[in-house]
């Protein structure tokens, strides 16, 4: 009787045990071999992109990301606008799981139609709070100024002033010489509208916009193609972000000058967003880390993107070195990006009726 008690103790000491040693608070060594080695292992993961920046960084930047993570890695690029219509449109069934460049302005109004998750990346713990969202929803990747792309050849055979205010832009002899963005399509031109009623106030700035249509020969999707329009001497006066406009100059349109408001002039924070939905938010969340780090930041001058960087440590593109004295007014993102529907659409109505003639 007791030799046969003390054999089914040993049973169920013997079982709890056995038991103890496979629970997943103490692995067995192999088990955590096998953990380990599953979680090196490739996950099939892929990422689509909806980019804002440049199509070359955009591939540059695809491409290094696939190499160095894995992650099968492929984009879109659009202007802000566009892709802002595009987010809305898609919103129960987003393609892309990534925001990629462009001002945050567009990003701001994403937020207000809950079309964006918020991911605050350890990696951007020592940014200035200015180039992140304080609940997550973006994080700055660059900045950049708005400014003038000019044709020198066409202003020294003139003989003409460059423009160096806004107002310059009004005189005469550049009516129907000068090429903008569309705001409704694209960031930069956005953030020349915003700026202008930031400046001026909503009706002189308004008022302002209509003269300017009168001087504007074509409006464009993107807001890089009036500078390289100005390179290609089809046009002697672009607005644009000026980084931009380095980048054509240096890529060989050598008639390339530039120069910025006197009063002051706007500028972009470009930023890196989740979008809700989007179908690889694993993904998502290791692209947003590795775009913020130093190395990542620093790539983008290999493709002459010539931004100003949100990283500390990062070490700005020396071509950027001419545009730090610029006068920058004290854009306001969030008012920008909250009423962008609303000024886009006055824009419209403004610039579809005739301007005033004087
Ligand atoms: O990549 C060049 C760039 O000027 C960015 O700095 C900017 O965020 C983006 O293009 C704006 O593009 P768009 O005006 O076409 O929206």
């Amino acid at each position: 009787m007791f030799k046969k008690m003390s054999t089914t103790l040993s049973i169920i000491l013997l079982i709890t045990l056995i038991l103890a040693s496979c629970s997943p608070a103490n692995p067995p060594a192999e088990t955590a071999d096998a953990a380990e080695e599953a979680a090196k292992q490739p996950k099939n993961l892929e990422l689509t992109i909806y980019a804002g920046l440049m199509e070359d960084h955009a591939i540059m930047a695809t491409r290094e990301f696939e190499k160095q993570t894995g992650v099968k890695t492929n984009f879109i690029r659009m202007s802000s606008g566009e892709t802002l219509a595009r987010i809305r449109a898609e919103k129960d069934n987003m393609t892309a799981s990534i925001w990629y460049g462009g001002p945050v302005d567009a990003y701001i109004a994403a937020i207000e139609d809950d079309l964006l998750v918020p991911y605050k990346s350890p990696n951007a713990a020592n940014f200035p709070d200015k180039y992140k969202d304080s609940d997550g929803y973006w994080t700055g990747i660059y900045s950049g100024y708005l400014g003038f792309v000019l044709d020198k050849e066409w202003f020294e055979e003139n003989n003409y002033d460059i423009p160096t205010s806004w107002d310059d832009l009004l005189k005469p002899e550049f009516k129907g010489q000068i090429a903008t963005a569309h705001p409704g399509s694209s960031g930069t031109a956005y953030t020349m509208l915003a700026t202008i009623i930031q400046l001026k106030g909503e009706e002189a700035g308004f008022d302002y916009l209509q003269r300017l249509n009168g001087q504007i020969r074509q409006y464009t999707k993107s807001g890089t193609a009036p500078g390289r329009m100005v390179g290609l001497k089809e046009i002697p006066i672009g607005i644009t972000f000026l980084h931009d406009a380095i980048k054509y100059r240096k890529e060989g349109f050598k008639d390339i000058m530039i120069s910025a408001p006197v009063e002051g002039t706007g500028y972009e924070i470009g930023g890196v967003a989740i979008l809700r939905n989007g179908p690889d938010q694993e993904a998502a969340r290791m692209f947003v880390d590795w775009t913020l780090t130093k190395e990542v930041q620093e790539l983008g001058s290999v493709v002459d993107s010539f931004q100003f960087l949100t990283n500390p440590d990062a070490v700005p593109p020396e071509e950027a070195m001419e545009l730090k004295d610029t006068k920058l007014i004290d854009y306001d993102f969030d008012w920008a990006g909250k009423n962008r529907r609303e000024l886009v659409e006055r824009f419209n109505d403004v610039t579809r009726t005739t301007p005033p003639t004087d």
